[in-house]
């Protein structure tokens, strides 16, 4: 990066002399916002089309700055572009580089535009391509939680209520509930997407332009669906980053409860999935241990998630309108929240995809900890007659005599049963194996096998 200085090429007309150093450092955002490069000359190159089509600017000039920013941006992309912290940012490095270039019609490019409004076009762009890159890391992730609940749409499992054995579940079912999470959160990018496709193009610094310009059709050539219908508004927007961020957020808090429970269900005590040896570490002292570290990362680089999403509320809070420079902090939270979260996907995915469920221990797990006690109580009332809250009182006894005799319920005798509630018969044991369980949870959305296989096909036939 060089360092060009004496008064600013770009704006310095009024300046005698250069910024401090410091001044510099804490005003340049080139070390970060490089990275709109690419949308940056996008929206040049359309604003520099529609100058020419409106009479703006000529043909000729229009041709120079269209070839000379192809020429920027593949000088960019091959790694030879020179940044300079002088030109503090992507849109005044780019400009110079255009006037090296093709000379002065580099200057007619900025006609009836700001960085203001070009630095919004710019980011909104480069969000709205996260929505979809997140889109697609989530559909990825997805298809892999889907082919887990395929394999084991049978296997059963507990269900925990407070992480203490509730009714048994099934494998599939549990996956299911995430593959369900996952598609509201492509639902959330989706909507956030909708809303941002609005173009700031033309709102110039703040209030419009007297040159004659078309913002349709800066909008159209950008893909957007309109321009945004207020000036003041184009330029001072930065809500449809907090919606990103909002989005990612949730998505991130999903992510992380998945990966508490893959650090769970690892764990020796439990046993439920081996992780793949790809997404594992192990100690340098204790030549037994399988660290789950790629869900523990996740779990915790969730948190640069969250506080970008704080950091951006924060720095937009109380701006008066229009554009403060305060804005600038903007990029550097959006693009790690944004890398974290591609990263997360990537890593739950693989994760996902290569661990191997137990089944014998999850049954194993499914049958202790009198995981029918509801299923008897249910029969209590359906075949005893017994109001529910009776029936859960004696089951409740039920299960305090089975904890005494230190067995399972489908192990307590009949007399013991009949000791509690005369009217109990023999019949009972056949709700009280984990199977019977399950496939007794017949209701839209429960866990029987049957039902979990049907949402299993609509999402497969959503996802393909
Ligand atoms: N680097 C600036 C930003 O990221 C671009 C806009 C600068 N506008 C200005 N009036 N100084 O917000």
């Amino acid at each position: 990066m060089s360092d060009k200085s004496a008064s600013n090429a770009m704006w310095g007309g009024r300046f005698a002399a250069g910024p401090d150093a410091i001044m510099e450092a804490i005003n340049a955002s080139i070390g970060f916002d490089r990275r709109l490069a690419r949308q940056d000359i996008d929206g040049s190159r359309a604003h520099a089309a529609m100058l020419a089509a409106q009479g703006i600017i000529s043909d000729k000039d229009a041709a120079a700055i269209r070839e000379g920013l192809l020429t920027v941006l593949s000088e960019i992309e091959a790694g030879t572009f020179d940044f300079s912290t002088a030109l503090e940012d992507i849109h005044m490095n780019v400009e110079a580089r255009l006037r090296d270039l093709i000379g002065e019609a580099a200057g007619r490019l900025h006609t009836a535009r700001s960085r203001n409004d070009q630095v919004a076009v710019d980011f909104r762009l480069w969000v709205r391509d996260q929505c979809d890159a997140a889109e697609a890391g989530l559909v990825a992730l997805q298809k892999a939680l889907l082919g887990q609940a395929e394999q084991g749409a049978d296997w059963v499992m507990p269900g925990f209520t407070h992480l203490q054995t509730a009714q048994p579940v099934t494998w599939g079912h549990h996956m299911m509930a995430y593959v369900e999470m996952f598609g509201r959160d492509r639902s959330r990018f989706a909507d956030a997407r909708a809303r941002m496709n609005e173009s700031p193009l033309g709102a110039a610094a703040l209030a419009g332009t007297p040159f004659p310009i078309d913002r349709e059709a800066t909008a159209r050539a950008l893909g957007f669906d309109r321009p945004m219908a207020n000036s003041l508004d184009a330029v001072s927007a930065r809500d449809f980053a907090l919606e990103f961020l909002s989005a990612a957020s949730i998505c991130a808090m999903h992510l992380s409860r998945l990966a508490e429970e893959l650090v769970i269900w690892s764990s020796a005590q439990f046993r439920f999935v081996a992780m793949s040896d790809r997404w594992s570490t192990g100690s340098s002292i204790m030549p037994q241990k399988r660290n789950p570290d790629a869900a523990e990362l996740l779990r915790a680089k969730i948190g640069r998630i969250f506080g970008a999403n704080v950091a951006l509320m924060t720095v937009m809070k109380g701006l008066p309108l229009a554009y403060s420079k305060d804005m600038q902090e903007d990029k550097e939270q959006v693009f790690d929240a944004a890398d974290t979260l591609m990263l997360a996907l990537a890593a739950m995915t693989g994760m996902v995809g290569d661990m191997a469920a137990q089944p014998d221990n999850l049954r194993a797990a499914a049958s202790a900890g009198f995981s029918t006690a509801t299923d008897l109580a249910d029969w209590l009332v359906r075949e005893a007659g017994l109001p529910f809250r009776d029936a859960h009182h004696a089951t409740g006894a039920l299960v305090a005599e089975a904890e005494r005799r230190g067995c399972d319920l489908p192990d307590l005798p009949l007399e013991a049963m009949q000791a509690v509630n005369p009217a109990i018969t023999g019949d009972v044991y056949s709700v009280l194996g984990v199977d019977n369980s399950v496939a007794s949870r017949l209701s839209y959305g429960g866990t029987a096998p049957d039902q979990v296989r049907a949402q299993i096909a609509r999402w497969r036939a959503d996802l393909g």
